[in-house]
This record gives structure tokens, C-alpha cells and sequence, in this order.
């Protein structure tokens, strides 16, 4: 991660979340029958919104260890020939999604640092010959990427994961062409967490502990300047741990899908 010092890096230690993070997305890769604080896999695709007939088209492995949050795609509204990018891509369910959209004339990069979630969508890339899907090593804080290089820039229920979101935004705004579009779902807050929970590196990687407040959000997106035009919530997300519920009925943890534009 970046040295960027932050309010937030004196609340959570940044090499401790990291490797949480990492540990926590190669079991969702290699272990997605296992026990989480949130819900993966086909069910939850749908009850997001993702349409059937799409999942249909996906590899099955792949969204059993989806591990996103929202519905995102009618915002980002992808077109054939467009060139996206996913941060946190995983094992690559919304690659896959995106790549039905932009078609064989269109690419989709995906950059996740967990080598586990890398391996996994590349393997089912080839089997499921997704010629127009890349996989790149790299942190969403310094994007392996060329400036203003994508039409859209995916996401789903990543940046809460990173300690240093104004960043994000700020690479968000590098890599997209003038007029491209963010389009994420991701988790927020209500309500400020307290440090107990935000010192709390496994909550933390459970996407709760790092969840900005709201308006804290939409105001990052807009100082990386980039123009906030849609945000919807998303009751249909819920976490399942008790832990993770108590937490989020406490201070309004929820998932929202948002639309933003970089002028
Ligand atoms: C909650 S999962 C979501 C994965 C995928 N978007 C999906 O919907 O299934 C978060 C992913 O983001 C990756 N990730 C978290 N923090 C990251 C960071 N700072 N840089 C790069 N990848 C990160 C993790 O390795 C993990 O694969």
C-alpha cells in the first residue's frame, strides 16, 4: 500500500490488514464453501440483479467466489469496443460480466494483489476463453496502468477494503478518459464507526471496518475530481455474521451503487 498518511492509518495497521485482506480473498477463491461474515455465490448474483441469462454465461466457479455487494451494470451502461478496468477484480465474475458487454472489439483489465483470486480468474478466463480479459498484480492505490487509458472503471465492494480510498479516487480519476465513467458498488456508513471497529483489521477486511461515512465518500469521489450523478442503496445486501450485523444495524453499514463522471 501507499505511504500516504491518512486519518485512517492511525487506525488500523496497514500491514496487518493487508495480509488479512490477502488471507481472507484466497480462502473466497479457494475455499468459497467455508464461513464468512458476508454471502457469496449465485444466489446473492441474483438477488443483486444481476439477470440470469447473463450469469448463464459466466463461469460457475467464478461466482461461487463472488464476493461483491451491488448491481452496478445498468449505471455504467458498457458498451461494445469500450475498454474497462476492475479494481479488486476477484475471481473475476464483473471481468466476465464486463466482457460480455464490450464485446470482442472491447478489453477488460482486472487488477486484484491477492495471487489467489489472479490464478483463479485467469484459469477460468482460458477455459471459458475470455481472449478479451486481463488480469494485472497490482494495489487499486497505484494502478499498474496507463493514464486516461479506460471509457469505464468497475468495483464492487473493494475501496472499503483500502486504507487509503482518497487515493483510489485520485487514480480513478487518472486512468479514466475525459468523460469516462466509475461505476461501483461498495459499502458506506451512516454513521462514523468507531475506532474499536476501525482498528479492528478483521472486521476491517470483512468490508465493514473500513467503511467511509457516506457523505465522506461522495466528497472523496468529487475531490479526485470526478462529478457524483447517481447513488442508489441496496437493501437486497446483507451481512450474515452476527458480529457483522450488530455492527452495521448499529451505524448504518450498507451497500450503495454509485455512478460518477470525470468531466
Ligand atoms: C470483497 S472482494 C471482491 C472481489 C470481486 N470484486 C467480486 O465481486 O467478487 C475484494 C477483492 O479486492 C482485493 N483487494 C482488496 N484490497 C485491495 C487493494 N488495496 N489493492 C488491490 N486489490 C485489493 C482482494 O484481494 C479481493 O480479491
Amino acid at each position: 500500500m501507499t505511504d500516504t498518511t491518512t486519518l485512517t492509518d492511525k487506525a488500523v495497521d496497514r500491514q496487518e490488514l493487508e495480509s488479512k485482506v490477502k488471507e481472507m480473498y484466497r480462502q473466497v477463491a479457494e475455499e468459497p464453501e467455508g464461513e464468512f461474515h458476508f454471502e457469496m455465490g449465485r444466489a446473492l448474483t441474483e438477488r443483486l440483479g444481476y439477470p440470469p441469462a447473463d450469469l448463464d454465461r459466466i463461469p460457475a466457479q467464478a461466482i461461487e467466489s463472488f464476493a461483491g455487494v451491488g448491481y452496478y451494470f445498468h449505471l455504467a451502461d458498457l458498451k461494445a469496443g469500450e475498454s474497462v478496468i476492475d479494481l479488486g477484480s476477484g475471481s473475476g465474475t464483473d471481468t466476465f460480466m464486463a466482457a460480455l458487454k464490450v464485446g470482442s472489439s472491447g478489453r477488460v483489465v482486472g487488477v486484484d494483489m491477492t495471487d489467489a483470486q489472479r490464478t483463479k480468474a485467469e484459469r477460468l478466463r482460458d477455459a471459458a476463453g475470455f481472449a478479451n480479459v486481463t488480469y494485472l498484480k497490482g494495489y487499486i492505490e497505484d494502478l499498474p496502468v496507463e493514464d486516461a487509458g479506460f471509457d469505464a472503471l468497475i468495483s464492487n465492494g473493494v475501496i472499503n477494503l483500502s486504507a487509503d480510498k482518497p487515493q483510489v479516487f485520485r487514480e480513478v480519476a487518472r486512468v479514466l478518459k475525459p468523460g469516462g465513467r466509475l461505476a461501483i458498488s461498495d459499502i458506506v456508513t451512516e454513521r462514523q464507526l468507531p475506532e474499536g471497529i476501525t482498528c479492528n483489521a478483521t472486521l476491517w477486511a470483512a468490508c465493514i471496518g473500513g467503511a467511509m461515512q457516506q457523505d465522506d465518500c461522495y466528497a472523496a469521489i468529487e475531490a479526485a475530481g470526478l462529478r457524483v450523478v447517481t447513488r442508489e442503496d441496496n437493501p437486497q445486501y446483507r451481512f450474515i455474521s452476527d458480529n457483522a450485523l450488530g455492527a452495521s444495524e448499529k451505524f448504518g453499514v450498507k451497500s450503495v451503487s454509485i455512478l460518477a463522471v470525470k468531466p
